[in-house]
């Protein structure tokens, strides 16, 4: 007996991917894995800081595009799953310095007052190192089933990432930038593809390296995510702008005030979003050989545009 759904879709065509439905079940994974892996215990506050900033929510892209990436390439979720925790961990300690006063100064972060608002200062930079560190010794130590040198590769090009050869000199820039909005188009790049680029590259590559993807397939996809990540900054950039804070659930238009440089700044609004669309459009196109596997990197590419917040 044929089912009656099987009448509705076409043979050959598989049914429509339902990118919103994926992104809330990888999100349920991840949030489930980063709340087992940080457990609360002496001395409490700086775990209680960590996994303050850690379980605010957030978008949890960095983890869904590692478990995409690794999926794609024939490896399973749960190969990347501490992968994928570590990249989150860095990622909030990225943020938890970003918003210090010594920094960006923001009050708020993911809905909530920012980690020193509620710590303090001492305490958002230690629960920063202590994310960071532990990121590194929770992929390390929890990583089953892979390969070690590939365990090792992924912890070597994570650290390149997040140094100052990535998201670290990206932020340098940034600040060295602050109230000059003349800097060229070359150093505007630098900055976005440092500060932000680097991690999401390191996201997707490293599911890539887990799954023991062939060199040609990880500069594949490192090309992809060089795409992604680019225009996820500058939509960034976009929304600090155009949205509000609620939405955003940080304080909207604050690169304005600090006299950040930015993509809308240097081109406008409208200039800005044809550019992003033009770097998804070629993030898409990378993936075309690996066929319809690539359906959940794909959908991604085309949020990192449409999202909101
Ligand atoms: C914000 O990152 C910082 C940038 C690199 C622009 P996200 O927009 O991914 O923030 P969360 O993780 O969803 O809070
Ligand atoms: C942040 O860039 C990049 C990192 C945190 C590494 P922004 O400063 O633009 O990020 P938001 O807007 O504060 O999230
Ligand atoms: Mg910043
Ligand atoms: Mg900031
Ligand atoms: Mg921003």
């Amino acid at each position: 007996m044929i089912a009656t759904d099987d009448l509705h879709a076409p043979q050959g065509e598989s049914p429509a991917f339902d990118l919103s439905a994926y992104l809330t079940q990888q999100a349920v994974l991840v949030e489930a894995a980063l709340d087992r892996s940080l457990p609360l215990t002496y001395p409490e506050k700086i775990y209680e800081a960590m996994r303050y900033s850690l379980l605010a929510g957030g978008k949890r892209l960095r983890p869904i595009l590692c478990l995409a990436s690794c999926t794609l390439m024939g490896g399973s979720v749960e190969m990347a799953m501490p992968t994928a925790c570590a990249l989150e961990m860095i990622h909030t300690m990225s943020l938890i310095h970003d918003d210090l006063p010594a920094m960006d100064n923001d009050d708020y972060r993911r809905g909530k007052p920012t980690n020193h608002k509620v710590y303090g200062e001492d305490i958002a930079i230690l629960a920063g190192d202590g994310l960071l560190s532990y990121a590194f010794e929770f992929i390390a130590t929890q990583t089953q089933n892979v390969p070690a040198e590939r365990v090792l590769q992924v912890i070597a090009r994570l650290g390149r990432a997040v140094g100052a050869a990535g998201l670290v000199g990206g932020q340098v820039v940034d600040l060295e930038s602050e109230g000059k909005p003349d800097i060229s188009l070359e150093t505007l790049n630098f900055i976005h593809t440092h500060k932000t680029g680097a991690l999401l590259e390191a996201c997707v590559v490293c599911g890539g390296v887990l799954a023991g993807s062939s060199e040609s397939d990880l500069q594949r996809l490192s090309r992809y995510a060089e795409n992604i990540g680019l225009a996820f900054q500058i939509v960034d950039d976009i929304l600090d702008i155009t949205a509000t804070a609620e939405e955003l659930g940080k304080t909207a238009g604050k690169d304005l005030q600090a006299q950040k440089a930015t993509f809308p700044s240097l081109w406008g609004l409208e200039e800005s979003r044809r550019q992003a669309q033009q770097l998804i459009d070629a993030a898409k196109a990378e993936l075309e050989p690996f066929g319809e596997r690539a359906i959940p990197l794909s959908a991604i590419a085309d949020f990192i545009i449409s999202r909101t917040n």
